[in-house]
Order: structure tokens, then C-alpha cells, then sequence
């Protein structure tokens, strides 16, 4: 039996639309235009590609997008300057600085600089607490994208096994905050994990994020499991002409698909729900920030 598909792009199309009525309440009963603020350091192509998408969605909803392009060789204190200026502007709710930065720029630092209330990408470590103990505020992106697809896919998490592959600070922690508040029995698996295969076979539920390529291999995954696939990697596609390439996840897709119940695609899983959850971070932030 094949799995079913998890439509990701059609999801997200349909948060933004009711996330674009939000927008237009906060407009007329509030006065509020919620604004996003969008850094992007250097010219490094899949940023530039994910922060023009960014900026195009978030004025697509209604919202006031700015963007902010600083050269390569910016330097730090530059850089945590626009971040303050940022930080004091009553037009910007939300201020996300695209990672990575260049390597003269400590990007804990940059993020520790942008005030709590205005960090959609909930990197902050105020946020990152709030999170853990569930009081109200931004939630990670991709993981909240990924809950919204699981829950939409299965309905109650309660009980099931969910295995993350990955332990980023990005993804795979706060993922795993989100999975236990909705009553999943978490396992955070990563590259030291002995016997990782066996780990992911007892999984209702596989968070792919580990940014390898096709690593999680079709039969590690149980049958009818829900697999969400974070992983976005190029890769060289021979086949398509020289020098071409594709993208894939960190799921073998064509091994998993014959054995899961449900299966994200990359592209059009996961990826639409990032930016759509970032979205709906920013109306967080704006009606928190005005009361
Ligand atoms: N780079 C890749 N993904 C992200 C993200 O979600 N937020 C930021 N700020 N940078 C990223």
C-alpha cells in the first residue's frame, strides 16, 4: 500500500488565507498593520530564495514587510545596530535575521540582541523558555508547521511514539517541547544514537531533521507510520542534464512511501508550512506587543 501524500503547499495556502483575515481585523478594529522585518546577510542563493518568498507572502497576507539586504562583509556591530533600530520601531512587530550569517558574525549574539516580543523565529532564549514551560508567545516555525500537519493528519498525538531524528536547537528540541505538550512519548534520536534504525522502527510518528540526505531508509519506517520530512538537501540529478541538481529530504521518499501511512513530499511539505507559521507568529507578536 502506498501513503498517502501530506499536502503541504494546499495547507499552507489555506492557514495564509486565514491568516490574511486576522490581518484585515487588526486593521480595522485594532488599527494594528502587522509588520515583518527580514535581514539577510551576504548573497547566498537558497537565502536569498527563502527571503524573497518571505517577504512576498508576508505582504501577499496584508502585512508591511521590510527587507534589509547588508553586505557580506558587514560587520558585527553593524549588524546589532539595525537590530536595535529594529527592536525600537512601532512598525515592526516581528524581526528575523536569516541564518546562517557570515562567519565575522556571532549569530548567538544577533539573536540574543532582538527583543523577545518582536522574535518570531522563537530563537531567543526568553522564548525558548516560555515555550518549554507553555506560557503564551512565538513558537518555532517548523516544528509548529509540522504539529499543525500532524495534527491535521492524525488527529490526537496522545499516546503515540514519536521519534525525532535530530537534536537541533532549529528544530529538533523545540519539536520536542511541542510533541509532549500534545501528549506524544518523545524520543529525541541524533548522530550518536546506537542502533538509530531500530529506534525509528518504533515510531507511530518519524521527525526527519538531520540535513542528510535520504538517511532515514523505508524500511526503518513501521508500517503506517506518519513520516514528516524536514530534510531539504541538494543533490546532484545527473539524470536531469549536467551540472543539474534536486532537492530531497532526509527520508529515502520512493522506500518510505511504500511502507508509511502518511508522507510529507520535499518540496511542497514542510517548507510552505515554515513560512506560514512564521506568518502567524507575527500576529502573535503584534497583539501581544499592543496589549
Ligand atoms: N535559515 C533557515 N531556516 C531559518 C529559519 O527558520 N529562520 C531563520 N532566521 N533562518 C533560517
Amino acid at each position: 500500500m502506498t501513503a498517502k501524500i501530506i499536502d503541504g503547499k494546499s495547507f499552507a495556502e489555506g492557514l495564509r488565507g486565514r491568516i490574511a483575515g486576522h490581518v484585515e481585523r487588526l486593521k480595522t478594529e485594532h488599527g494594528i498593520t502587522p509588520g515583518l522585518a527580514v535581514v539577510i546577510v551576504g548573497h547566498d542563493p537558497a537565502s536569498q530564495v527563502y527571503v524573497s518568498n518571505k517577504a512576498k507572502q508576508t505582504a501577499e497576507v496584508g502585512m508591511a514587510s521590510f527587507k534589509y539586504e547588508l553586505p557580506e562583509d558587514v560587520s558585527e556591530a553593524e549588524l546589532l545596530e539595525l537590530v536595535r533600530r529594529l527592536n525600537e520601531d512601532d512598525q515592526v512587530h516581528g524581526i528575523l535575521v536569516q541564518l546562517p550569517v557570515p562567519k565575522q558574525i556571532n549569530a548567538d549574539k544577533v539573536i540574543e540582541a532582538i527583543v523577545p516580543s518582536k522574535d518570531v523565529d522563537c530563537f531567543t532564549p526568553a522564548n525558548v523558555g516560555k515555550l518549554t514551560i507553555g506560557l503564551p508567545g512565538p513558537v518555532s516555525c517548523t516544528p509548529l508547521g509540522s504539529l499543525m500537519l500532524l495534527r491535521d493528519q492524525l488527529g490526537s498525538l496522545e499516546g503515540l511514539n514519536a521519534v525525532i531524528v535530530g537534536r537541533s536547537n532549529l528544530v529538533g528540541k523545540p519539536m520536542a517541547q511541542l510533541l509532549l505538550r500534545d501528549n506524544a512519548t518523545v524520543t529525541v534520536a541524533h548522530s550518536r544514537t546506537k542502533n538509530l534504525a531500530d529506534v525509528v522502527r518504533g515510531a507511530d510518528i518519524v521527525i526527519a531533521a538531520v540535513g542528510r540526505p535520504e538517511m532515514i531508509r523505508g524500511d526503518w519506517i513501521k508500517p503506517g507510520a506518519t513520516v514528516i520530512d524536514v530534510g531539504i538537501n541538494r543533490v546532484p540529478a545527473p539524470e536531469k542534464g549536467e551540472g543539474k541538481t534536486r532537492l530531497v529530504g532526509d527520508v529515502a521518499f520512493a522506500e518510505a512511501v511504500e511502507v508509511a501511512g502518511a508522507i510529507t513530499p520535499v518540496p511542497g511539505g514542510v517548507g510552505p508550512m515554515t513560512i506560514a507559521c512564521l506568518l502567524a507568529n507575527t500576529i502573535t507578536t503584534a497583539s501581544l506587543i499592543n496589549g
